[in-house]
């Protein structure tokens, strides 16, 4: 895998947006074992503590601040860089705060995409591009029915975050059947299910909830222990990113469109309620208790299955890791990083391990 993804991605020009927040810091270590150049742009660093900077991320790449829904920034960066490969994670990802902020939500998550492709149509260069735009598993129309969505399935999207990702999704699609088709750039999407691993401090996770209790020594409370959710490894999502692009770069002839979406969650194992999560949780940490509080008012989908035989048949991924090895790699990782461990030494680790 590792020979694969290097000779794909070294010394390529990549802009990762969204390359401060828990998967970007994640994917920005990643490439940089591929020895590729990396340019971020972000408009924060969103959590405190932060992933990217217990990297020391800032050093090793091309960082910049901005925001995404300031296209003549945006487009002055694209234009100046000029990057080969665009993944695009920059977004307000939290369903809850997009009850609170609906209106930022949709501005950063479907004007933000919509700006990046606009910049990839007036810019239309005469090197081929590549971008993939990462949105979400909810960005189906839910009809919580025991039904793992595959990439022919209604879009839809109930609250305001899942609506953004179904928005950004139609969106995309509309600027490459518009502008894209026979020309230099190739684009493509990613649904992911929940992505887990050490390194997030978000707000309202329910890892990031059970990390926090755990090593206060104080009891986790659930608020939707029945909630059903394909929890995956960041890695495993972020391994299925690349060995897209890998094709879409090759050029593999295939019987398929690459050019777009493409689910990446874990196996039927690994599709369990938060319930069994947080008690995985517990036996890998050793210790540790819960409790159930009655759920609020505000709806979040209560059963979410990906169904992933497409990008098992075209594509040569699969998820590597079950749902024990997923929780252990989890807690191992915040367990260094709260004993004070060297922690860019820690995940180099655990990329290199994934990647064997
Ligand atoms: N974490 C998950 O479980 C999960 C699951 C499915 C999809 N996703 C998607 O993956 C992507 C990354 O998620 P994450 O968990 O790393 O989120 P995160 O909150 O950790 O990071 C979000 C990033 O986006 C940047 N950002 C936010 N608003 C911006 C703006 N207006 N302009 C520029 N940058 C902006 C932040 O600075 C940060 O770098 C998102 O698109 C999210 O919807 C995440």
């Amino acid at each position: 895998m590792l020979k694969k993804f290097k000779d794909c991605f070294q010394d390529k020009k990549i802009l990762v947006t969204g390359h401060t927040g828990f998967k970007g810091s994640w994917l920005t270590t990643f490439l940089l074992n591929l020895d590729a150049d990396i340019i971020g742009f972000s408009k924060d660093i969103p959590t405190n503590p932060s992933m990217f900077e217990v990297l020391g991320l800032k050093s090793e790449i091309n960082h910049i601040i901005g925001d995404i829904r300031n296209y003549s920034k945006l487009n002055d960066i694209i234009n100046q860089h000029s990057p080969d490969i665009i993944i695009h994670l920059a977004a307000q990802p939290i369903v809850r705060e997009s009850y609170l902020n609906p209106v930022e939500t949709y501005e950063t998550n479907v004007m933000g995409t919509i700006n990046l492709l606009e910049s990839l149509r007036i810019n239309n260069s005469k090197n081929e591009s590549f971008l993939l735009n990462v949105t979400s598993d909810k960005c189906y129309e839910n009809k919580e029915k025991n039904h793992a969505y595959n990439e022919e399935d209604s879009l839809g999207g109930y609250d305001p975050y899942s609506s953004s990702k179904t928005c950004s999704e139609i969106a995309t699609a509309a600027y490459r059947r518009s502008f894209f088709t026979n020309s230099n750039v190739n684009v493509a999407t990613a649904r992911a299910g929940n992505v887990i691993g050490g390194g997030d401090w978000s707000k309202d996770r329910i890892v990031v909830d059970c990390v926090n209790a755990l090593f206060k020594d104080e009891t986790i409370v659930l608020r939707n222990p029945n909630a059903i959710r394909p929890w995956q490894h960041v890695l495993e999502a972020l391994a299925g990113y690349l060995t897209l692009l890998t094709h879409m770069i090759n050029n593999n002839e295939m019987k398929i469109d690459l050019n777009s979406s493409w689910n990446f969650g874990p196996y039927p194992e690994s599709i369990v309620n938060v319930e069994n999560l947080v008690k995985e949780l517990i036996a890998e940490y050793r210790d540790g208790q819960y409790t159930v509080k009655s759920a609020d008012e505000l709806h979040e989908a209560n059963l979410l299955e990906l169904d992933i035989n497409k990008s098992l048949e075209y594509l040569d991924w699969k998820p590597k890791l079950n749902f024990k090895n997923t929780i252990k790699m989890t807690v191992e990782w915040y367990k260094k990083f709260y004993n004070n461990d060297d922690m860019l030494k820690a995940t180099n680790n655990q990329i290199k391990e994934y990647l064997k």
